[in-house]
């Protein structure tokens, strides 16, 4: 495999991106206006803030249509798209016990609609799939081609499955219709303006950590997870986008905590009083995550910048600053 080559400007291209009001397509938005790239951003705020748009719509290349992807997209017919980015999908715990069924219309009808924009429009097109897709994982760290341990009927299956079914379905674009696709398969990554109720671990322990209030685990904390700064994974997704293989990619941060070793550390980098406070742990919580990313590292150079204490200190940061 050949080393990508990036482009230094993207200006007179126009990028569509799903789910633009959210945490990460939010930071991948500003990436790509720093590129001089003409956005279009789709939201319904599920999950995502109005005031991301706010900030997003300072630049006059920033465009936006509220709209539900899985009911009605708006009228592209006059317009150029280069690229789509879909990115729209409620991601947390939380999400899995409350939008259960807005999860799995998004990830499939949703992706089904965007996916026909890509194919009238010659658009690549890159799905945001996600480590759910391995389950609770037999093999570690886990690579591309291991086909995963997913419950189909459990708590988290909404999500999992309906990414597993985005993925099938990218890949059957690809194969059927010749559609120019790409898959990246995201692990844990945290950083400013996630919702600091989210649910996820990250903006959990930060959360309670700032208030001095014990630490939620759920089980005995053994269980691992990898984090990744949300501008290391922006970087990572371009990279994908810019190679030429439509094959699953692994994006993330390959180091790896157990959940008692990142809240031990959040409290330390916090200068917190809390304590950890142990609960039962959730059902199909998946006991080990780490993305082998020797194929992201055959296509690029790639390489996490954020240190954990770095990361923890910025999100921390943005977490104080709202009201
Ligand atoms: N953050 C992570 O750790 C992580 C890990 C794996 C995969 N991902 C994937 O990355 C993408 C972004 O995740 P995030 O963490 O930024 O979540 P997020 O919830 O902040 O962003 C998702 C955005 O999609 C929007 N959305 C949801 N359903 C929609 C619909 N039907 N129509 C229009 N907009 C809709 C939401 O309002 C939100 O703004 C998702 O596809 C997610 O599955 C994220």
């Amino acid at each position: 495999m050949s080393k990508i080559k990036l482009p230094s400007t993207l200006e007179g291209k126009t990028i569509l991106v799903a789910g633009a009001a959210g945490f990460v397509p939010g930071h991948l938005c500003e990436f790509y206006l720093g590129l001089g790239a003409k956005i279009i951003g789709l939201d319904n705020f599920i999950t995502g803030s109005r005031s991301t748009v706010e900030l997003l719509s300072k630049n006059k290349n920033f465009e936006f249509h509220e709209c539900n992807i899985f009911e009605r997209l708006p009228d592209f017919s006059k317009n150029k798209i280069d690229f789509i980015f879909s990115l729209a999908s409620p991601a947390s715990p939380i999400d899995f016990d409350q939008i259960p069924v807005e999860i799995m219309r998004v990830n499939s009808e949703g992706t089904l609609k965007l996916l026909e924009v890509a194919r009238a429009k010659g658009a690549r097109f890159l799905e945001a799939s996600t480590s759910e897709v391995y389950g609770d994982p037999e093999i570690h760290p886990q690579v591309e081609t291991y086909q995963g341990n997913v419950n189909p009927i459990g708590p988290r299956s909404c999500y999992d499955e309906s990414k597993r079914f985005a993925e099938a379905m990218t890949m059957s674009f690809h194969r059927h219709y010749k559609v120019d696709t790409r898959i990246v398969r995201i692990f844990n990554t945290y950083g400013p303006r996630m919702r600091p109720n989210d649910g996820r671990v990250i903006p959990n322990f930060i959360t309670q950590a700032l208030k001095n209030q014990d630490i939620t685990v759920y089980g005995d904390g053994q269980q691992t997870r990898s984090f990744c700064y949300v501008s290391d994974l922006v970087q990572a997704i371009h990279n994908v986008m810019f190679c030429d293989d439509p094959t699953p990619f692994n994006v993330g941060n390959p180091d790896e905590y157990t959940v008692k070793q990142a809240a031990e550390t959040i409290i330390k980098y916090l200068g917190a009083k809390s304590k950890i406070a142990y609960r039962p742990i959730m059902q199909d919580d998946p006991r080990k995550r780490r993305p082998d990313l020797t194929k992201l590292q055959k296509i690029s150079d790639y390489r996490p910048k954020v240190t954990f204490e770095e990361g923890i200190k910025r999100t921390a940061e943005h977490f104080k600053g709202l009201k």
